[in-house]
C-alpha cells in the first residue's frame, strides 16, 4: 500500500506514526520504502540510528519527488511506500495525496489541530475529484491522554458532528514514541505485544482493512 502521513500542522505526530508503521511492516518481512519529504530530514536521521532490515529510508528534494516515486514504484522493489510530509501545505502534499491508497491525518484532540486537519481533508477531496478516484483518509488522534478527558470527548463529538472518519485506534501519549527518535528503536521493538507496540499493530491492521475495502470497491466499480 501507498500511505501518506499528512497534516498542515507541525508536531502532531506525522513522522512518529510514519516511522512506527513503516518499521512494523518491515519487521513483518515486507519490503518498505519510506520517503522523507521533510527538509528537516527527521526520519532520514532516525533511520541511521538503528537500521531495520527491509526498510529503506530516503530523503528526497520536493522537486525530485515525482520522478523518484515513479521510478521506485515501477521497479517493483517494494511492497509498501510510506510518505512523511512536512508540517505545511506545499506542492509535495498534493503530489503525494494523488498517489496514495490511504492518507493518515494525525491530530491532537484540540480545536486548532482539528481545524488544520479539516484543511487537509478538503485538499484530499479536491485531489480525489481531480484524479476521479476515491482517496480513503482517516484522522488519527495522537498523544491522547490514557484517561478520556473533556478535551478528547470534545474531539470525538466534533468529528462526529462534521462527519469526519476517524481511526478507532488512537495513539496514547507514551514515552516509547518519544524514545524512538533518541535510540532509533520503533515501539514494536521496545514494547512488543503491549503499550505502544500493540497500539501500532492495531493501527496497522485497521489501515490494511481500509485499503483492502477501498480496493475491493474500486474493482467492483470496474
Ligand atoms: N503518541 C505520542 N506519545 C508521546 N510523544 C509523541 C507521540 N507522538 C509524537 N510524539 C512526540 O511529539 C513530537 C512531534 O512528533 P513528530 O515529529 O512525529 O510530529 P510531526 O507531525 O512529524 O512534526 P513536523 O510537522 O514538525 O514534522 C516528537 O517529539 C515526538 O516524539
Ligand atoms: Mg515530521
Amino acid at each position: 500500500m501507498i500511505v501518506t502521513f499528512a497534516s498542515s500542522k507541525g508536531g502532531v505526530g506525522k513522522s512518529t506514526t510514519c516511522a512506527a508503521i513503516a518499521s512494523a511492516l518491515a519487521l513483518e518481512g515486507e519490503r518498505v520504502l519510506l520517503i522523507d519529504l521533510d527538509q528537516n530530514r527527521t526520519l532520514d536521521r532516525w533511520a541511521r540510528k538503528a537500521p531495520i532490515e527491509g526498510l529503506t529510508v530516503q530523503a528526497i528534494e520536493p522537486q525530485k519527488f515525482g520522478s523518484y516515486f515513479r521510478e521506485q514504484e515501477a521497479s517493483g522493489a517494494f511492497d509498501h511506500i510510506c510518505i512523511d510530509l512536512p508540517g505545511n501545505r506545499e506542492v509535495t502534499l498534493f503530489k503525494a495525496l494523488a498517489r496514495s491508497d490511504l492518507v493518515v491525518i494525525p491530530a491532537q484532540a484540540s480545536e486548532p489541530d482539528l481545524r488544520e486537519a479539516l484543511v487537509v481533508v478538503s485538499d484530499i477531496r479536491d485531489v480525489a475529484e481531480t484524479a476521479q478516484r476515491a482517496i480513503p483518509y482517516r484522522l488519527l488522534l495522537t498523544k491522547v491522554f490514557p484517561l478520556r478527558s473533556r478535551v478528547t470527548d470534545y474531539a470525538y463529538d466534533e468529528l462526529e458532528r462534521r462527519g469526519l472518519p476517524l481511526f478507532r485506534t488512537a495513539l496514547v501519549e507514551r514515552s516509547a514514541y518519544r524514545e524512538m527518535f533518541l535510540n532509533g528503536q520503533p515501539p514494536t521493538v521496545t514494547e512488543p505485544g503491549k503499550g505502544a507496540g500493540q497500539e501500532v499493530l492495531t493501527l496497522l491492521a485497521e489501515m490494511r482493512s481500509i485499503v483492502e475495502a477501498s480496493q475491493a470497491e474500486m474493482r467492483k466499480a470496474g
